[in-house]
């Protein structure tokens, strides 16, 4: 039985081909520890990160490349935008989607008694209308933090229209990239986007244990984590100069390295090609599930407002032992469950026990998606079965 892998919302599966085989050369010809040596394979081993640096800048219309911060994933960039930029009283406001990566640096806070939080809802197709996010303001608020893309129900959230109201206002606008990072066009200048968090390891093609956080001129951030940055190592403190002050700490460069192959790649097709192919998948599977009432398809009805994460229900069926039949019976793999993001869930009325969630990716093929489609029908035929018996 073969793998069809459909999970990329957790991480992508396969990787590129050329990252596979330029990781090997990497380990062999530039193992060095960028910015703390000037022997050649230092130099060689800093060009990488710095390219890698320059590429992911280009990707979101980053004009100073130094602005990107690499970190371990995307929880890390979004736990340093968050701690490094609120301070006691302030106001914060986000929406009943976020990701716990989000939801819990903030609920800490508040139950600290240190911020208060406005939490936005959504659409009955889970999207964010702009209008609530400016009602949501005061003069106190300080940061706004949005999800993108929904790692539940694929919803894509208008952040261009989001980014000009929170900017006219005065506030930080925090984009939790996590899903469209790769997947999405995004100019971080043309949505007004101060904070802009994203995984390496997702749409991004790349290696688990990379990240980054871009930090927009407006923001003005404290670092979480000082240590050894391979300059200015006179300094008492944390260097405030960029990237430093914020990536202390020898880097994965093997993780960066392939973070380049992966963002070449990307490049090289584009990320809108990348979107209209995903967004011709969605739309078949879709398609697929629409015409069987046993499931039901959760998140917006317009296909153009969604990334290729698709959640659904079986009727008369916990997704947990669907998820589970379809990876016995068919080796296809999906992700059941509540996605760490409790709050969409109960915004969609699917808690406690979640959704299956499709998640296809760059390598997904055509007749992956029929697979799974297919494999539905079978497990609601064969579960309901039991279900009846028991
Ligand atoms: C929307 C969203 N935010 C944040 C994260 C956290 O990403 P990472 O696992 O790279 O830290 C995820 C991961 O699934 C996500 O989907």
């Amino acid at each position: 039985m073969g793998l069809v892998y459909l999970d990329n919302a957790a991480t992508s599966f396969p990787k590129p081909p050329r990252v596979y085989e330029r990781l090997r050369e990497y380990l062999e010809r530039y193992g060095g520890c960028p910015g703390r040596g000037g022997y050649r394979m230092a130099k060689e081993a800093e060009a990488v990160v710095e390219e890698t640096r320059a590429l992911v800048a280009e990707l979101f219309g980053v004009t100073e490349p130094h602005r990107i911060i690499f970190t371990l994933n995307a929880t890390d960039a979004l736990n340093m935008a968050i701690k490094g930029t609120l301070v006691a009283g302030d106001h914060v406001v986000t929406t009943v989607l976020e990701h716990n990566s989000v939801a819990r640096p903030l609920n800490r806070l508040e139950r600290r008694g240190l911020i208060r939080v406005t939490r936005v809802g959504v659409s009955p197709d889970g999207l964010i209308d702009p209008e609530d996010i400016r009602r949501a303001l005061t003069d106190r608020t300080t940061l706004v933090a949005v999800i993108h893309g929904s790692n539940v129900t694929g919803a894509l959230q208008p952040v261009e229209a989001i980014g000009p109201i929170v900017r006219t206002h005065g506030a930080l606008f925090l984009a939790d990239a996590s899903q469209t990072a790769g997947a999405v066009p995004i100019d971080v200048e043309a949505a007004c986007i101060d904070l802009l968090a994203f995984p390496g390891h997702k749409a991004l093609l790349g290696l688990p244990g990379t990240g980054g956080l871009y930090v927009g001129p407006r923001a003005r951030l404290t670092p979480w984590r000082e240590g050894g940055t391979g300059v200015l190592s006179e300094l008492p403190l944390q260097p405030e100069e960029f990237p430093y002050a914020f990536e202390a700490g020898s880097p994965n460069t093997l993780g960066l390295a392939g973070l380049r192959e992966s963002i070449q790649f990307i490049l090289q097709y584009g990320v809108k090609w990348i979107r209209a192919h995903e967004l011709s998948l969605t739309k078949r599977l879709l398609d697929g599930l629409r015409v069987d009432e046993r499931f039901t398809v959760y998140g917006p009805s317009m296909p153009e407002h969604r990334i290729a994460v698709i959640a659904v229900n079986v009727a008369g069926c916990s997704p947990a032992a669907v998820a589970e039949w379809l990876d016995r019976a068919h080796g296809i793999a999906v992700r059941a469950g509540l996605h760490c993001a409790p709050g969409a869930h109960q915004a969609l009325g699917t808690a406690p026990e979640g959704t299956i969630r499709i998640s296809p990716g760059y390598f997904t093929k055509e007749e992956e998606i029929e697979q799974c489609v297919a494999g539905l029908r079978e497990a609601a035929d064969a579960l309901w079965r039991t279900a009846v018996t028991v």
